[in-house]
């Protein structure tokens, strides 16, 4: 496990310095809705039916290419337990983006985004980038939060909305790729209100953004 102030270092990758930018992540929401499947899932693609509750917090490292910069994602994945609350909520700040994920099979994990989405504004930065993930999808039979819910709730909370599935690996590569568009989108709207993206070379060129994924898995 990583503790308070270690740097990233472990993951081969993490000790690459070759990058243009390096974005820090956060996957919260409550325990057992599949944060570290869903992190597995991307960054390894493996996934497993065992659920090994996360203990404090971990994390990956993994370099991505997006508008011909190359970004290192340092994703942190927090423990969903209560206990853990005051270890986590240490890593919100700094953090540029956030998946707040619930289940859609568990409703109490959907009553909760609330709470998180409050904890989100309470310890991290004002301009932190949030998605709702709906995680389990490929449970459609289990369902008991509508795709509509989900999406009401991003809406009035300002987050993007995606349903997903790590076991099925529906849009986990979209959640993240989205997440980071959303935080070069919001750094070039910072760093050069008045010119046009990537007009200059130096900030990530988002012109070129592709439409966001359809919000709601197929399955
Ligand atoms: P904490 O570490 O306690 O906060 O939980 P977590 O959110 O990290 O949950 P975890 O990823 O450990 O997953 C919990 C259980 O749900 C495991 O048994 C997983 O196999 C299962 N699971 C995760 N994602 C999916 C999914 O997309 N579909 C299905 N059917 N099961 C999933
Ligand atoms: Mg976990």
């Amino acid at each position: 496990m990583a503790s308070a102030g270690d740097p990233p270092a472990g993951p081969r990758d993490a000790a690459d310095q070759n990058f243009d930018y390096m974005f820090k992540l956060l996957l919260i929401g409550n325990s057992s809705v599949g944060k570290t499947s869903f992190l597995f899932r991307y960054a390894d693609d493996s996934f497993t039916p065992a659920f090994v509750s996360t203990v404090g917090i971990d994390f990956k490292v993994k370099t991505v290419y997006r508008h011909d910069k190359r970004i290192k994602l340092q994703i942190w994945d927090t423990a969903g337990q209560e206990r853990y609350r005051t270890i986590t909520t240490a890593y919100y700040r700094g953090a540029m983006g956030f998946l707040l994920m619930y289940d859609i099979s568990n409703q109490e994990s959907f009553a909760a985004v609330q709470d998180w989405a409050t904890q989100i504004k309470t310890y991290s930065w004002d301009n932190a980038q949030v998605i709702l993930v709906g995680n389990k999808c490929d449970l459609e039979d289990e369902r008991v939060v509508p795709t509509e819910d989900g999406q009401r709730l991003a809406d009035d909370l300002g987050f993007e909305f995606f349903e997903a599935s790590a076991k099925e690996n529906i849009n986990v590569k979209q959640v993240f790729e989205r997440l980071v568009d959303v935080i070069c989108e919001k750094m070039n709207e910072s760093l050069e209100p008045s010119s046009s993206p990537g007009s200059n070379g130096k900030g990530p060129t988002v012109g070129d953004t592709p439409a966001p994924q359809p919000s709601s898995c197929s399955c």
